[in-house]
């Protein structure tokens, strides 16, 4: 056994999946087998969930069926309804949705059951009512009444109407429905591997996103689309932005959005992401947002070779759809719902306890002195 230490697991395999591959080298993300950016410009958020789900693309009949198990499960229990309504109004959006998972999980007759057949359809009302109930909460801190979900509306149309009461254009429905497959699975990032963590002592679903949700709040994780915008807010106009980021580079800060544990040449999602988000600035005449990125980005490659992730063009777009800075993490978990599930489904039908080793460097062996001689 060797005693080499590969701090945060840096280039270590530890399993084998058929979700998603990663391929840095050649800019390629694949959801089984489909190349990310075909996906978006071909297929709707729920084909790329069913994809990611069951390992292939829908035909109409599977499509229309799927639909439909998510739309009769979008309802929420008047219980989980009352507690969201009852949260602290200043409580993380994230972390309200971590309390979400759990309480879904009480509610949940088959929570213990992590057999294939209910790993699914306890996915399906996962997937199903945490929008709404995420939604609940973006309405009810603001004293506002909640929108109960409708019939009829695709995903991403849903979660418009349930937060704002109407449907934008299908321009920025589009758009959303794009960062929602960008979002979806990303292999063994740090909040799937915590779902696989969570599984491999045999837990159940609900824990297992629990935990999840936990891990993608974090500002090196998820957390960094909420934390763009805050920069993007704290430079404020394009005029200031080559001073803003030539000092924070100079203080040696840590810039949000940027830099990839895996994508060193750039983030594969970036491209197609990118174009959306120009495509809302121009939807919503407001070009103050793409000017700030432009100068940010250019700065970043140019002095020190580090490229965009996924997050960076993600917060400003969410931004100008409408939504308050802290539910960008809880949209992306809306999305990563589908990744997660499939890892955790992967795990149970393959499992490993996962338990790594650790090189002690603590104190040397010592007595316990009693109380009355310490
Ligand atoms: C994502 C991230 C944690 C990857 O980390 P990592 O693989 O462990 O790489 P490191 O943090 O060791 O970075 C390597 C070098 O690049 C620098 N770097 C990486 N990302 C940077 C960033 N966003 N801003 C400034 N410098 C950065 C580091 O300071 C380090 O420099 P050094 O070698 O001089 O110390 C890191 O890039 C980061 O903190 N990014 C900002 C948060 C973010 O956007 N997260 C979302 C990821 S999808």
């Amino acid at each position: 056994m060797s005693d080499e230490i590969k701090k945060g697991l840096l280039g270590i395999v530890v399993d084998e999946t058929t979700i998603s591959q990663v391929m840095p080298d050649i800019n390629s993300l694949t959801y089984r087998g489909y190349a990310v950016q075909d996906l978006c410009e071909k297929c709707t958020f729920e084909e790329v969930a069913f994809l990611v789900l069951n390992g292939d693309l829908p035909n109409k009949k599977e499509l229309s069926k799927f639909k439909k198990e998510i739309e009769v499960n979008r309802n929420i229990s008047i219980n989980l309804r009352e507690i969201v309504k009852h949260m602290p109004k200043k409580a993380h959006p994230m972390d309200v949705a971590r309390t979400i998972v759990s309480v879904l999980g009480l509610e949940d007759k088959q929570t213990t059951d992590n057999s294939p057949k209910a790993n699914m359809k306890k996915t399906i009302r996962i997937f199903a009512k945490t929008p709404t109930a995420i939604a609940a909460f973006f309405r009810a801190r603001k004293g506002k009444k909640i929108i109960p979900p409708k019939k009829g509306l695709s995903f991403s149309e849903n979660f418009f109407y349930m937060c704002f009461g109407k449907v934008p254009s299908k321009d920025i429905v589009k758009a959303f429905d794009v960062s929602l497959i960008l979002y979806a699975e990303h292999s063994f990032n740090v909040s799937t591997f915590t779902a696989r963590t969570i599984t491999s002592s045999l837990s159940d679903i609900h824990g297992a996103i629990t935990g999840a949700i936990a891990s993608l709040k974090g500002p090196l994780h998820g957390g960094a689309n909420e934390e763009v915008m805050h920069m993007m807010n704290k430079i404020k106009t394009p005029e200031k932005a080559h001073k803003w980021i030539n000092n924070a580079l100079d203080k040696k800060e840590v810039v949000m959005g940027f830099g990839h544990r895996v994508y060193k040449r750039g983030d594969s999602r970036v491209p197609t992401m990118e174009k959306y988000f120009r495509k809302v600035s121009n939807a919503k005449h407001d070009k103050k947002f793409v000017k700030i990125y432009d100068i940010v980005k250019n700065v970043m490659i140019e002095k020190k070779n580090i490229h965009p992730n996924v997050d960076y063009p993600t917060g400003p777009t969410y931004h100008l759809m409408g939504f308050d800075t802290d539910f960008f993490t809880p949209i992306f978990v809306i999305s990563r719902i589908t990744g997660w599930s499939a890892h955790v489904m992967e795990q149970h039908t393959a499992n490993k306890l996962i338990r790594p080793l650790s090189k002690y460097t603590g104190s040397d062996h010592r007595k316990v002195l009693l109380l009355s001689q310490r």
